[in-house]
């Protein structure tokens, strides 16, 4: 049985950093930020809120807009490179607040900003093969607290917030063609590359990024793994109703859709309103566009992962 999304949700937390506000606390200034990246702002986590809880929030709208409750899922993925603690899996704290009980499967994946597209092609080939029913896909990210603050080349580009999608079985494919891949080789370009070893931090525990490197790397691959959705599916790029690649900067998205040869009209942009929140970007994006009204059943979406490892990946869905 083929696998569709039947309801998206999202979460950002209340608290808005501006960038005139990060400006009086690094050298940088609004101009830099908005005509290098796209952010104008970005949402931060109370400190009493844990990437769960950023998760839950959205995890409920997703299901309230799939029409169902809690108990029917049967599957949970969080996609997170924040999570709440170092185990149990920030999907099994998920499924406990939200109160579900001796249920399926419920685990974490590490793709970093990737991390939702493979989230989503691992969920819909469990849903497709019967090993799942109604899956929660969740990316879910509190980067603030893995954040720099003192480094203007990371601080000024990250937030915090969730996105979330209930995927169930379907006569018709709603996930069309997924395409998954990672070369760690680049692993060094983007990392937080601190551990704990016999209760202490060792190394460095926060966002490391060689910026011109991943702008480089990322405008490559996400065209490379459009294309290769695109040809899996029998379909060109204008075929393609809306865009939604990782919401990482407005520059790496313009120079992505020039590649598919794609007006501006068809991307889906929210980088300016929650900067890039990782794993939480693109469901982020979706769920906007999704209730605003854009996309629209039939349509042709395509999601486009990538981050850190490096990992990148395309989800293509007709809606
Ligand atoms: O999920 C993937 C995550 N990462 C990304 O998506 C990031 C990809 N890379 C980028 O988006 C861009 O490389 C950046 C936005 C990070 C930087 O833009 P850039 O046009 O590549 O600027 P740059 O690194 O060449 O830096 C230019 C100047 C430097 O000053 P000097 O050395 O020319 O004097 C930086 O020190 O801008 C300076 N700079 C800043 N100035 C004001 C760096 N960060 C800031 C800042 N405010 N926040």
């Amino acid at each position: 049985m083929p696998a569709r999304i039947a309801g998206t949700g999202r979460y950002l937390p209340t608290e808005v950093l501006t960038n005139d506000a990060l400006a009086q606390r690094v050298a940088t200034s609004d101009e830099w930020i908005r005509t290098r990246t796209g952010i104008r702002q970005r949402h931060i986590a109370a400190a009493t809120e844990q990437t769960s809880d950023l998760a839950v929030n959205a995890a409920r709208a997703a299901i309230a807009a799939a029409g169902m409750q809690p108990a029917d899922i049967d599957l949970i993925i969080v996609a997170t490179a924040t999570p709440d603690m170092i185990f149990p899996a920030t999907a099994t704290i998920v499924q406990d607040k939200l109160g579900i009980r001796h249920g399926g499967a419920a685990f974490d994946i590490s793709a970093v900003c990737s991390g939702f597209v493979y989230a989503l092609a691992i969920a819909e080939r469990m849903v497709s093969s019967g090993g799942a029913r109604n899956a929660l896909v969740i990316g879910a990210e509190t980067y603030s607290r893995i954040l720099d603050w003192s480094d203007r080349g990371t601080c000024v580009l990250f937030g915090d917030g969730a996105g979330a999608v209930v995927l169930v079985p379907a006569p018709e494919p709603g996930i069309v063609t997924a395409h998954l891949h990672a070369d760690g080789s680049h692993r060094h370009i983007l990392c937080a590359p601190g551990a704990i070893q016999h209760g202490a931090i060792t190394g460095t525990p926060f966002v490391h990024m060689d910026g011109a490197a991943v702008f480089k790397f990322a405008v490559k691959v996400m065209a490379d793994v459009a294309f290769e959705a695109l040809a899996a599916a029998g379909l060109s790029p204008t075929d393609v109703d809306w865009v939604i690649p990782h919401q990482a900067n407005i520059r790496i998205m313009d120079a992505t859709m020039k590649k598919l040869h794609l007006p501006e009209e068809r991307l889906v942009v929210t980088v300016d309103v929650h900067g890039n929140t990782s794993a939480a970007s693109i469901p982020l994006a979706l769920d906007t566009a999704v209730r605003d009204g854009r996309i629209r059943r039939g349509q042709h979406v395509l999601l486009i992962g990538v981050g850190g490892g490096f990992t990148w990946g395309s989800v293509l869905v007709r809606w």
